[in-house]
C-alpha cells in the first residue's frame, strides 16, 4: 500500500496529527484522534475528535480538519494523516477513517490520487489511496 508520497512530507503530517491529537475532546470514548490534512499549496490543517454528551453529535478528527480547511477557503488536498488510540496509552494500531469521513473527503479530492496515511508514529505508517478505502464511490461528478 505504501507509495510515492515523500517520506519527509509524511513525517511532517504525522507529527502535526500527533500534536492535534493532544487537543482531542474525548471524555466518553477516551479514544483520542488527530488528523492533519495536506493542501495542494503545502499548508497543513489539523483536526481532532470533538465528542458530545449527546453521542451522535460527536465529530471525527478527519472531518474537523476538512471543515476547518473549507472555512479557510482551502479546497484542494493531497493527503491526510491519522493517528489514534486510547488516552494514556501508546498508539497500538493503524486507524483508518470511518465511512462518513471517507465520504466527506471524497467530495473534495480525486480518490485515485489522494493519500490516506494511517500512522502509529512518524516512522511506522501505512498509506492507501481513498479509492482503495472507498471503491466505486459516489461524488460530485454523479450529479453533474
Ligand atoms: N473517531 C475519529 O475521530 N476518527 C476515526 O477515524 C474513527 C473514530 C472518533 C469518533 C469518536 O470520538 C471516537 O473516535 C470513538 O469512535
Amino acid at each position: 500500500m505504501k507509495d510515492s508520497l515523500d517520506s519527509g512530507k509524511c513525517k511532517s503530517l504525522i507529527f502535526a496529527a500527533l500534536e492535534a491529537r493532544k487537543k482531542a475532546y474525548a471524555p466518553y470514548s477516551k479514544f483520542k484522534v488527530g488528523a492533519a490534512l495536506l493542501t495542494s499549496d503545502e499548508n497543513i490543517i489539523t483536526g481532532c475528535n470533538v465528542e458530545n454528551a449527546s453521542y451522535p453529535a460527536c465529530n471525527c478528527a478527519e472531518r474537523t480538519a476538512v471543515f476547518k480547511a473549507i472555512t479557510m477557503d482551502k479546497k484542494n488536498f493531497e493527503a491526510i494523516a491519522i493517528v489514534a488510540g486510547k488516552e494514556n496509552e501508546c498508539i497500538k494500531d493503524y486507524t483508518s477513517p470511518c465511512g462518513v469521513c471517507r465520504q466527506v473527503l471524497r467530495e473534495f479530492v480525486d480518490p485515485v490520487k489522494f493519500k490516506v496515511i494511517m500512522a502509529k508514529s512518524e516512522d511506522d505508517y501505512k498509506v492507501a489511496t481513498l479509492e482503495e478505502l472507498l471503491p466505486l464511490s459516489f461524488g460530485p461528478d454523479n450529479l453533474a
